[in-house]
């Protein structure tokens, strides 16, 4: 199957259309952003890693009965998947503080929760991403109470099985952030899973390994990608 016209680019990957009106191919790019888009820049393969990365989780996924967007890895970057149609919110699944969340609330970076916190945003560049309620969500009519309930439970499920999996790899799942999406009627994960979308702390050290060392300019920001893939693929 190959690439049709491109459908959408957003910041880190492209959309293509294919013959099969079913099917889309997902390229992965190396830009990266932070702070909705005001920091701007490139981390050699990324998209390599990111590509990568999301298909072994999808297909993890997918074992243990989750439904989502995977198909098959074509190639370096590109990965083809089910034509969803996205519901632009954001669901973020926080296991233990950090980022926006320690900020907004002034809680220390690193305290774990005895369960998860979950956060809606609505996925729109305009507004930078804000923070939403389940009634913001019903109200913009961006999903129903439905689907809304039954993204809150895929979000749990999601949770303990990628910190259960990322565990055994010695990495900690500090938060993560997911998209879902309608395919024939029914929501499935779409997007990816990967160093962009979750925070990674080495499990003994604590060290980051995800995109917060390019947010944050700690360095590394290439090895710690290649690191967090060498983990899942042993
Ligand atoms: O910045 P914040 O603490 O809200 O991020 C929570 C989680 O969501 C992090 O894992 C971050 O990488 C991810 N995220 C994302 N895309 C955004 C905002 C946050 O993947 N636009």
């Amino acid at each position: 199957l190959e690439k049709l016209h491109m459908l959408y680019e957003g910041k880190a990957k492209k959309v293509y259309k294919t013959k099969d009106e079913d099917k889309f191919i997902v390229e992965y790019k190396d830009d990266a952003t932070a702070f909705n888009g005001v920091k701007k820049g490139k981390i050699a393969d990324k998209g390599i890693v990111n590509n990568q990365m999301s298909g072994i989780l999808f297909r993890l996924l997918q074992e243990k009965g989750i439904e989502n967007h995977y198909i098959d890895t074509l190639g370096d970057r590109e990965m083809l998947v089910k034509a969803v149609k996205i519901i632009p919110v954001e669901v973020i699944a926080r296991n233990v503080a950090a980022g926006s969340m320690a900020k907004r609330l002034g809680v220390e970076e690193g305290k774990a929760f005895k369960a998860p916190v979950m956060e809606f945003c609505y996925k729109s560049d305009e507004l930078g991403d804000p923070l939403i309620n389940e009634d913001h969500i019903e109200a913009l009519e961006l999903a129903t109470k439905e689907e809304i309930d039954k993204i809150k439970s895929y979000t749990l499920k999601i949770n303990e099985i990628l910190q259960e999996f990322f565990c055994r790899k010695n990495l900690r799942l500090v938060d993560l952030k997911l998209e879902f999406g309608l395919f024939e009627g029914k929501v499935i994960l779409a997007d990816e899973v990967s160093p962009d979308t979750c925070r990674l702390w080495d499990i003994n050290t604590d060290e980051k390994l995800d995109k917060d060392r390019f947010r944050r300019d700690l360095g590394n920001v290439e090895e710690s990608y290649q690191e967090v893939l060498r983990r899942l693929k042993k």
